[in-house]
Parts: C-alpha cells; sequence; structure tokens
C-alpha cells in the first residue's frame, strides 16, 4: 500500500496508539463503522480481521497485525511480513525473540514439575534464582530475600504491602502512606495506579483509589526552574519538595516510591545529578522506606545491572520485571534489603500477602535462563550506551541524528532505553494539539515499514505532549541500528 494513499491516512488515523495501553484518543472517523469495516477488509493485509473479536483486546477500534514467530530482533506477522522490534514490545525483551535454550528451560521444568503453591511448598528453582537475583541486585540486597510475581503490577502491590507491614513491624503503625512523583507510571492494578501521576491512565479511576501525595518530577528538557547549570540546582529543588511532602503527612508516611529513570510516562528521562542520591539521604533521614520501581530500567535496560547503579542509590526494595524473564514468560520480583526482611522474620514471622501464581517454577525457571544468558553475552555490557562501539553508543548517536529534524524536540536515554519527544515548535518547545495524535502517526508510518516503536501522549502535562520510546533487544547490531534510524526518520518526516 503506498503510504501517500487516502485510505493509508485513514488507517493512520483511526489507530494512533498512544501508550501501553495501545487506545486510540483520535479517532477521526468520518465513515459509519459498517463502512470502515468494509474497506478494512477490502485494503489491507494488516486489517484482514474483524474490530470485534472473543478476545478482549486492548482497542476495538484499531486493527492489530496478527504475530507468529519471532526470533532475534525480529517479529513476523501472520501475512510474512517481518518487522523490527526496536521498543523490545514495550521495553520488555533484551535478549532478543525465539531463544530456545530458555523454551527448553521452560519445557524442562514444565515436564519436571509444573507447579505447587508456595503456601506448601517452596522449589529449587525459586530458591537457585533467587539467591542469583540477588547477587545480581548487588552488595547491598546481601541477606536480603525475593519475592517473586507474574510481573510489575503485582510486584509494586507487593512492594507497598511491604513497606506497610516492615512500619509496623518496628513499632510505626502510623506509618502508612506512599509518597510518589506526578509523571510516573507504576502499573494498572489499583494500588499501583494509586502511587502512579499519569494522568490519563489514572483518570476515570480516581474514585476508587486512595489518594497520597504526589511530588514533581524532574524533567529537564521542561525544567520548572530554568536552570542554566545542567540541572543540578533543580534537582536538589525537587529534592526539597519531596522532604516538605513528607513532612506533611506529620510521621504517616511509610515509603516513597520512584523511577529511577522516568519510563513509559515522561519517556526516558534520566534524573539530574545528585537527585536520586539527596531523595534516598532524606528518606532514611525520615525513615521513609524507599522503593525503586525498575520494571522497565532493571535486568541491564540501562548498561548496569539496576539503574540505581549509575548513581549509587541503594533503595531498600527494588521491584523489577520485563527484562526479567524477557517477554518469556510472566514473571515480575520485589527485591528486598535484609532490614525489611529482618523486621517481618524477627516480628510477626510471616509476610500477609501472597498470589497463587507466585514464585510459579515455569516462570523462574524462565528467569534463571534469562539471567543465564544476559551474563553469559554481557548483554548488560551490550546495553551501556557510554562505552563505544556497544549497541547502547550505536543507538545513541543513530538517536541523536534525528535532532536535525524539525519536529524531533529533545532525545533522552541511557543505555538502550531512549526517548524521542516531538513538538511543533522547536523554539518554544510548544507540544503539537493532543488531538492530532502526532506521535500515533509516526508509530503507524514506522509500523507500516516494519518497525516497531512504543508511541505516547502526555509528558508535557499528562495530555499533551508526544514521545515515543525505543528499547530494542541488546543483541540488536550497529547495521540493524542504522536501518532502523533511517526507517524512523522517514516515518516522523512523512508524518510531520
Ligand atoms: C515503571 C513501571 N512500573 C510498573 C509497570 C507495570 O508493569 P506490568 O505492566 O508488568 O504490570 C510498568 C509497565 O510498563 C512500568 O513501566
Amino acid at each position: 500500500m503506498p503510504p501517500c494513499s487516502p485510505w493509508y491516512k485513514l488507517l493512520i488515523l483511526t489507530t494512533g496508539s498512544t501508550e501501553a495501553t495501545g487506545e486510540c484518543i483520535n479517532l477521526a472517523l468520518t465513515r459509519t463503522s459498517s463502512e470502515f469495516d468494509n474497506r478494512l477488509v477490502a485494503e489491507s493485509t494488516l486489517t484482514h480481521q474483524d474490530l470485534r473479536t472473543p478476545l478482549l483486546r486492548r482497542s476495538f477500534r484499531k486493527p492489530y497485525p496478527v504475530a507468529v514467530r519471532g526470533e532475534g530482533v525480529y517479529v513476523w506477522d501472520a501475512d510474512g511480513k517481518r518487522y523490527l522490534d526496536f521498543s523490545g514490545s514495550a521495553a520488555v525483551n533484551f535478549i532478543g525473540h525465539g531463544v530456545r535454550e530458555i523454551a527448553d528451560a521452560m519445557l524442562e521444568q514444565a515436564r519436571q514439575l509444573e507447579f505447587v503453591h508456595t503456601s506448601q511448598f517452596t522449589t529449587p528453582v525459586a530458591e537457585e534464582f533467587a539467591a542469583e537475583l540477588l547477587h545480581f541486585a548487588g552488595e547491598h540486597f546481601r541477606g536480603g530475600a525475593v519475592y517473586f510475581t507474574c510481573g510489575g503490577s503485582e510486584s509494586i502491590e507487593t512492594a507497598l504491602k511491604l513497606a506497610r507491614q516492615y512500619q509496623v513491624e518496628i513499632g510505626q503503625p502510623k506509618r502508612y502512606q506512599v509518597v510518589s512523583r506526578n509523571q510516573s507510571y507504576h502499573g494498572s492494578t489499583l494500588g499501583a495506579l494509586s502511587v502512579s501521576g499519569n494522568r490519563k491512565r489514572r483518570e476515570i479511576y480516581l474514585p476508587m483509589v486512595r489518594e497520597f501525595a504526589h511530588v514533581g518530577i524532574p524533567y529537564c528538557y521542561r525544567c520548572d526552574f530554568d536552570c542554566t547549570d545542567g540541572c543540578r540546582n533543580c534537582g536538589q529543588q525537587y529534592a526539597a519538595e519531596l522532604e516538605r511532602a513528607i513532612e506533611a503527612t506529620k510521621g504517616e508516611a511509610a515509603a516513597f516510591i520512584f523511577e529511577p529513570m522516568s519510563g513509559a510516562t515522561l519517556g526516558a528521562v534520566p534524573p539530574p545529578p545528585g537527585y536520586l542520591q539527596s531523595i534516598a539521604e532524606i528518606c532514611g533521614r525520615h525513615r521513609v522506606l524507599l522503593i525503586a520501581d525498575e520494571v522497565m530500567t532493571g535486568m541491564g535496560r540501562t548498561g548496569r545491572n539496576f539503574a540505581v547503579d549509575h548513581w549509587q542509590v541503594a533503595p531498600d526494595i527494588l521491584v523489577t520485571a520485563k527484562g526479567l524473564s524477557s517477554g518469556y514468560a510472566p514473571l515480575g520480583a520485589a527485591i528486598v534489603s535484609k532490614r525489611v526482611v529482618d523486621a517481618i522474620a524477627t516480628g510477626s514471622g510471616a509476610f500477609l500477602h501472597g498470589f497463587t501464581y507466585n514464585a510459579h517454577p515455569v516462570s523462574v525457571a524462565v528467569g534463571r535462563a534469562v539471567l543465564g544468558r544476559v551474563q553469559s553475552l554481557d548483554l548488560v555490557g551490550a546495553a551501556d550506551s557510554n562505552i563505544v562501539g556497544t549497541a547502547g553508543s550505536a543507538l545513541k548517536t543513530a538517536l541523536e541524528s534525528l535532532r536535525d529534524l524539525d519536529v524531533v524536540g529533545d532525545v533522552r536515554g541511557l543505555g538502550l532505553l531512549w526517548g524521542v519527544e516531538f513538538v511543533r515548535d522547536k523554539k518554544t518547545k510548544q507540544p503539537f494539539p493532543p488531538e492530532r495524535n502526532f506521535v500515533g502517526l509516526v508509530g503507524q508510518a514506522a509500523l507500516l515499514r516494519g518497525l516497531l516503536v512504543y508511541p505516547m501522549q502526555g509528558c508535557v502535562d499528562g495530555v499533551a505532549g508526544d514521545h515515543l520510546l525505543i528499547a530494542p533487544p541488546a543483541v540488536i547490531t550497529a547495521e540493524q541500528i542504522g536501518d532502523s534510524v533511517d526507517q524512523l526518520r522517514a516515518a516522523i518526516i512523512e508524518s510531520a
């Protein structure tokens, strides 16, 4: 289908995905839905499907390609079309698709023992993987413990409850509030949503969630403090805001939760210098637990085992998922420091929490095999964007080259996690009107060119602001990065 055909424009306008929910925000349909459906059947391999099927998909308005196979950095659809996975799905895949040894590990575990309930048994595979993961998380977690779940949101719920129980165990039952940041994303369950700051994803559920204080989040491209010292000062201003918020709880704050590098909502924004160290110091002084949400940034994605390692910050609880299994099985983890584990072990003696599928043997077998591969191929090293010759540095250089485009306002990130922010006016940084869904257009244009990216809106104020997240598997080559950025450039130009 020629990219400039009217049909193509219609498809774009009606399918622009804006964020991880994949939901359309711009429904510029002028036809009736039945007319539209007929055209879908007639026109494109992408759209040879009903929009309503027995599967409750993320959107009823957009057609989805049907994925059938993956290998390395590529995914194929049922029509044989190949896509380069330039966003690791949603910053999930780190080791590449279709790795046989991971499938073998799954099969072996499923044959040996598919499941037992954690109230009745522990398993060798869960015990061994917990020990390996603690080691991977570093010295600070020595003597700690790992709680395995089925993903990011469950792990965040686990961390919130751990923080509360810790405070009760040490004789601080008044402490229950969890302070978090605006423009953050911690998951879709109601507890995780309550500490998230992503306006669009929270809006309709607000009557159902418990609200605690949200504080400002450093965003150097649009710094509130208009500072000129590389945001050193503004980092301290934001840290001071956190301290004021903790003080305002009058001794009721149990924890502070943050993404060391802002993931989905802001689009791969690294923290300003000194900021994370200051918030860690403030939380320590106020006896507020520090929960680092590394669901997206953990397991090597930023070129360190965990992103907090860039800034030598030691959280009390570290949450991870996505890269933990690279998507081969549902898996998340709360990695818990000794201090928190000790409080429960020597206190009441039981963590009041549980999921049927926590520490699922097949999932943890996958996690073990994935970690083994990450280490044997040194994929954390490959992700390091500060070392010349790595995939991380090739990605950084290639994406930086997009800055010459009129609509590219900012390119930021670290390792293999990058954000490209689009603006209508580069000088004033004015965003596109949200209803234009500019990033959705870019995402669809890229998709049609066989390139998967992760488009989102709302980085400016929760509604306006268009950005793409780029997070390829660490096995991507410099050549594949170059080709992908060429395609992305063409998709951006086509959409502008
Ligand atoms: C930082 C962060 N926390 C939590 C989550 C929720 O994870 P999940 O979708 O696996 O529940 C996400 C998902 O994108 C995330 O990026």
